[in-house]
């Protein structure tokens, strides 16, 4: 990639904000996205996606702050004098136009009449060469949507904006959109801004995720590193399952003792995103698949130095690679607990005793002042 490039491909937010009347959809945000990345801005509906894309694009004016793309504030700029294109959920591509004219589209509307070769390529580099002299309505919803991001991206913008360009599609093409999608932007190299509710689309996809919550973002950072490290019970509970255990801090050094749950836990002090005083309240937090089931009768087994809870299965559902156990216990009325399907203890059923363990390293501590079940309302339930 050359230096200009590198370049040019900045997209910088600076308190960019967005109020409807008394209503704030954005709250100042302040936001980098380094150029070639993928960027993916994820958040329940109604938390201010939709509008901080459109202030990317000049769809929407921004009340407060600049916009810079490039280190070049285009704040006052038109949508089409903005190097930007955007991609929206529903196709849009004109019905009676055949694929080479609607991915020409742009092209044509600048004056440029030898279409054929940038066409091409782009058919190409969304795999529908075989496709060219189909007319919309014969393609299938993914291959719409390829045409859909063909048609923007020959126009050569510095940035591509997606807002939920496969929420149409059902579950497995969405899947195979999303590696499409991944594989187009790394072969393009250019930055992308992709909008979705979807936590999974977004780690799938995303270099970089930001969590959106009520019109701010709570958290950024590559996927891997939000699920493991949430900082807010948000976070923890939107991005995947999180076991969060209310407890009191009793003792502190490298590592903090908190009781909780009639029993004592560790994690290490540096895991831990709240205060650290002996004596202060903390969440902890534990997914689902970190966590190892024994039945009661063989908790000797269990490794010296685990954290354990005891309590009783109230669910199980096997799903295939996993089998999900809910367990009652005093840490908590419903945790969950994800094992793989290697050998399956044919003990563990609703009613059985059970100790739930893990290595502390696995655990990790947030403020105890949040809502404890703030997004936990799963993507599914709130479509
Ligand atoms: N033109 C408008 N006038 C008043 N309120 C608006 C307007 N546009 C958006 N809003 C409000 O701003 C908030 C953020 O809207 P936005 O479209 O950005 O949400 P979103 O995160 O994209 O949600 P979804 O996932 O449902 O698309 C919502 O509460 C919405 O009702
Ligand atoms: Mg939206």
């Amino acid at each position: 990639m050359t230096q200009q490039q590198t370049a040019g491909g900045d997209v910088r937010l600076v308190g960019i904000s967005k109020t409807y009347g008394s209503f704030t959809a954005v709250q100042p945000l302040d936001l980098t996205v380094p150029q070639g990345s993928f960027f993916a801005l994820l958040g329940a509906s109604g938390c201010g996606k939709t509008t901080t894309l459109r202030m990317i694009a000049g769809l929407e004016e921004a009340t407060t702050g600049t916009v810079y793309l490039g280190g070049k504030d285009i704040t006052d700029l038109p949508p089409y004098k903005r190097p930007v294109n955007t991609v929206f959920q529903s196709y849009a591509l004109f019905p009676h136009l055949d694929i080479t004219e609607n991915v020409a589209f742009g092209l044509r509307r600048r004056g440029i009449k030898s279409v054929k070769k940038q066409v091409d390529d782009m058919l190409e580099l969304v795999q529908l060469g075989d496709f060219a002299r189909r007319k919309p309505h014969q393609l299938s919803g993914g291959q719409q949507q390829r045409v859909a991001v063909a048609r923007a991206l020959i126009n050569h913008p510095q940035v591509l904006l997606l807002d939920e360009p496969l929420g149409a599609l059902d579950l497995k093409l969405r899947r195979q959109m999303q590696l499409e999608l991944k594989r187009i932007q790394t072969e393009v190299g250019i930055t992308f801004v992709h909008v979705t509710h979807d936590q999974e689309e977004a780690m799938t996809m995303a270099d970089t995720v930001a969590v959106m919550n009520g019109g701010r973002v709570e958290q950024l950072g590559a996927p891997a590193d939000l699920y493991e490290n949430p900082r807010t019970t948000f976070v923890a509970n939107f991005l995947g399952t999180s076991n969060l255990i209310a407890g009191e801090i009793v003792s502190t050094g490298e590592d903090l003792v908190v009781a909780a749950g009639g029993g004592k836990l560790t994690l290490p002090r540096e895991r831990c995103s709240a205060p650290t005083t002996s004596g202060g309240r903390l969440l902890l937090g534990i997914r689902p698949e970190k966590i190892s089931l024994a039945h009661a009768d063989d908790a000797d087994d269990i490794a010296a130095g685990c954290n354990r809870v005891t309590g009783r299965i109230t669910d199980s559902s096997f799903i295939g690679v996993s089998t999900q156990y809910v367990v009652e216990s005093p840490a908590g009325t419903a945790l969950q607990v994800y094992e793989q399907n290697i050998e399956r203890d044919s003990r563990l059923t609703p009613g059985a005793e059970v100790v739930l363990h893990w290595n502390p390293a696995h655990t990790f501590g947030l403020d105890a002042a949040q809502d404890i079940d703030a997004g936990a309302t799963s993507v599914e339930d709130a479509e």
